[in-house]
């Protein structure tokens, strides 16, 4: 069974109460957006020329590690440029049918956005080829030799599509976007401002070197960064006197076992178990999401990329391997013997 993790940057479907909080903390506009300032300058320019013209936005697409903003960047740009916005993912979107429906209930300038696009079966995305390139699609009417084809116009509309991989993305998709940007992970000062504005907006007060102490173990990620501040809250209240001081906050992170650079008991685990298991790899990933009873796409997607960027994994083309770093980090002894060696 997968570890339920803490940090997890998946957003939590069964509490609607946390997932209702996370959607009061997004910011609205690219002023209250913090962070991804190169994204931020383009996207600014797009809408401000969409608009000088009176016409959509050209289809954007978003990709990054999960937890970074993709969603919020979205309602941004469909705020910043007044228009409505239909959330719907690629795996809820199971025929053709289903996204013909959703085009032609669209309005002109209406932004459509697809969360894991890249999870849209073959035949869903064929049609949106046409209803992104046109602003039209072709519908069969009937089966076999009278079955007729009828091309129905569609609004003018913006999709904006994100993903947490451009690589599963068939080319002739990713083409058809006038925008493709790739969300970063943020500066822990840009961490820092997001939990700052946050606690602002729960009415939680929080000293400085705790924000600070926060956005060191958030993984650099803002949505993980919030729900941190929600559990250091919670400590607060229950322990003290509702003020998150870095004594607090160093407390709290200790008891849900996050360590001083955001790692959590699973991605220790998995470190550990290259270590242990693989004496520090290279192991294939199916190996590895077998041993730790997690999806390969959930490793690739969620644990992988703030492993990598704080240089703990490495990818080969063999396999996974953990670093020097790692070892240092988990306290253990780099085994230069191979095992071949060791039998010797
Ligand atoms: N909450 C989540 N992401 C944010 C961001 N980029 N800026 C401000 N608040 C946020």
């Amino acid at each position: 069974m997968a570890i339920e993790r803490i940090l997890n940057t998946q957003s939590i479907e069964e509490e609607s109460n946390e997932e209702l909080l996370e959607i009061s903390l997004r910011p609205k506009t690219f002023n209250d957006y913090i962070g991804q300032e190169r994204i931020k300058t383009n996207l600014k320019l797009s809408i401000d020329a969409a608009k000088g013209r009176g016409e959509p936005m050209d289809h954007v697409l978003l990709f990054g590690p999960p937890g970074l903003g993709k969603t919020t960047l979205a309602s941004v740009i469909a705020n910043e440029m007044g228009a409505q916005i239909r959330v719907t993912s690629g795996p809820a979107i199971d025929r053709a049918a289903d996204l013909a429906s959703l085009l032609t209930n669209l309005q002109d300038g209406d932004i459509l956005f697809i969360d894991e696009i890249h999870r849209l079966n073959r035949s869903v995305e064929e049609v949106l080829y046409s209803a992104m390139e046109d602003y039209a699609i072709d519908i069969m009417l009937g089966k076999g030799p009278t079955a007729k084809s009828l091309r129905l116009d569609l609004p003018k509309f913006t999709l904006i599509g994100a993903t947490t991989r451009t690589g599963a993305l068939a080319a002739p998709l990713r083409d058809r976007f006038g925008h493709i940007h790739r969300l970063e992970f943020y500066d822990p000062s840009e961490i820092a401002q997001v939990v700052e504005r946050s606690a602002g907006i729960l009415g939680t007060k929080i000293h400085k070197d705790a924000a600070a102490k926060l956005s060191t173990r958030s993984r650099l990620t803002p949505r993980i960064a919030n729900r941190l501040l929600k559990r250091v809250r919670d400590y607060a209240d229950v322990n003290g006197d509702g003020i998150i001081d870095a004594v607090t906050a160093d407390l709290a992170l200790q008891l849900l076992e996050i360590d001083a650079i955001g790692l959590d008991t699973a991605d220790r685990m998995l470190l550990n178990t290259i270590i242990d298991n693989h004496q520090g790899g290279p192991v294939g990933l199916n190996t590895l999401a077998a041993i730790i009873g997690d999806e390969a796409t959930t490793i690739e997607d969620y644990y992988e990329p703030y492993l990598m960027q704080v240089g703990m994994l490495e990818r080969t083309p063999r396999g996974r391997k953990v670093t020097h770093k790692a070892y240092k980090h988990l306290g253990k002894q780099i085994d230069q013997q191979t095992p071949q060696q060791k039998l010797v």
